[in-house]
């Protein structure tokens, strides 16, 4: 009596919100356990938002458990994801690089350098597109790419999913996150979503002294670098505020993802362009998160500038005239004529950034170490 009147609420709670999750529950699975079993219950996951950020983007679809986020960190981690068993998504996203992998762009299981540099991955679960050219638009679609891919994982799906089904361990994870040990590449999409929507780095001293007000303050150096960040001085808070202060978003929007730096004279990978066709796109890339940039270098689409002090090189001198160049670039083809103090200050407060709580969260590592 007391099963039937909580199955009842349940199926209530779930027809209210997480529509997809009651109807597989409902369908009678034929390849799952006929075990007369009560009907599959994850733990609901507790998504925190950090306060000042907006609500995080989850997928009517794809409700966060706390078993399918176990199973997408082990996922993520999973060598058995290429087709060579070498690598697996932590290999070029690795925890203590925010998620990047040190390198100026990525090389795959064959060696072949892509053309592009691994991007960090936090703050996800804020996000709308991804990529360098925003060319997916959501973390259960994009996650598949790189198994497939021939400059990545270079796997195929089928295999991978036949791997995972003859290991004990994936029968338990994939049977606790979705109720059965079917592995589909749905599920693997999903679960890898989950536990990138708990990838959020927001405890920097920059959140500490400007977000939460706690007290802590900025060295005179980082104050002067905080002032040419958010002034005509810098200018980087028209194309990075939005990324980075999560806070600000309110007064910036998100409409300006993507943005032409003035990186390139000319373009060879066109960026934005390569997924609307349109020529004033040309050179276009997602705005990066500044967030943890001590340790995200090398830096650019294409890693280009090696480090910070480059880095700050760079827009002191102001970016290439290109056609399509962002008039927030205001500096191009001139320079800024910043003193080495300025751009020491600037550095300074850069470092600000870095979030050494989530660099070191266990929650966020590999599972099989
Ligand atoms: C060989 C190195 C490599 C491997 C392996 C790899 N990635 Fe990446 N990742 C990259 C590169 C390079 C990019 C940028 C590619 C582009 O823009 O075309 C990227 C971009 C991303 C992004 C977009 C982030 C953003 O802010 O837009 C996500 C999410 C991501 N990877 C997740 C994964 C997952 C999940 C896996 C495993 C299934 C994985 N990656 C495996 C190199 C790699
Ligand atoms: C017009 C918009 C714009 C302005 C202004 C701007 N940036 Fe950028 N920034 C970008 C874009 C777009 C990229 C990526 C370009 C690419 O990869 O080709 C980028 C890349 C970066 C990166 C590399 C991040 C990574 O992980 O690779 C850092 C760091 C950075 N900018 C800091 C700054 C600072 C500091 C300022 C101010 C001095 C600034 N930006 C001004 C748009 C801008």
């Amino acid at each position: 009596m007391f099963r039937l009147k909580r199955h009842i609420t349940l199926f209530t709670l779930l027809s209210l919100g997480l529509l997809v999750l009651a109807v597989s529950r409902c369908k009678p699975d034929p390849k799952g356990p006929i075990t007369g079993k009560p009907p599959h219950q994850a733990t609901p996951y507790d998504l925190e938002v950090p306060q000042g950020f907006p609500p995080a983007l989850v997928p009517p679809d794809n409700p966060m458990t706390v078993e399918g986020v176990r199973l997408g960190r082990h996922l993520f981690y999973e060598k058995a994801l290429s087709g060579d068993n070498s690598m697996s998504c932590g290999s070029c996203h690795m925890q203590q690089r925010a998620f990047t992998d040190g390198k100026a762009v990525s090389k795959g299981i064959d060696g072949i350098a892509g053309r592009r540099s691994a991007m960090p991955l936090f703050n996800l679960a804020f996000e709308e597109k991804f990529f360098w050219d925003g060319r997916s638009i959501t973390l259960e679609e994009q996650a598949l790419i790189p198994i497939e891919d021939p400059i990545e994982l270079n796997a195929d799906l089928d295999t991978v999913i036949m791997r995972l089904e003859s290991r004990a361990l994936y029968q338990r994870l994939f049977e606790n996150a979705f109720g059965s040990p079917e592995v589909t590449a749905d599920r693997i999409a999903k679960a890898i979503a989950q536990f990138e929507r708990t990838l959020i780095s927001a405890n920097s001293k920059f959140d500490k002294v400007m977000r939460l007000k706690d007290g802590t303050q900025f060295t005179p150096l980082e104050d002067q670098g905080r002032a040419m960040y958010f002034s005509e001085e810098g200018d980087c808070f028209h194309c990075h505020g939005a990324a980075e202060t999560s806070y600000l978003m309110g007064a910036f929007g998100r409409d300006l993802q993507f943005a032409n730096n003035g990186l390139k004279k000319q373009y060879e990978d066109e960026g934005r362009a390569e997924v609307t066709g349109k020529p004033s796109d040309v050179g276009k890339f997602k705005v990066p998160s500044v967030r943890n940039v001590e340790f995200t270098f090398p830096y650019m689409h294409d890693g280009s500038i090696p480090n910070l002090d480059s880095l700050v090189g760079f827009y002191n001198f102001g970016g290439h005239k290109h056609p399509n160049i962002d008039p927030n670039m205001k500096a191009a083809g001139e320079g800024r004529g910043w003193t080495p103090q300025q751009r020491n200050a600037l550095k300074a407060f850069l470092q600000t950034f870095t979030d050494y709580e989530f660099l070191q969260d266990t929650a966020h590592s590999n599972p099989f170490q």
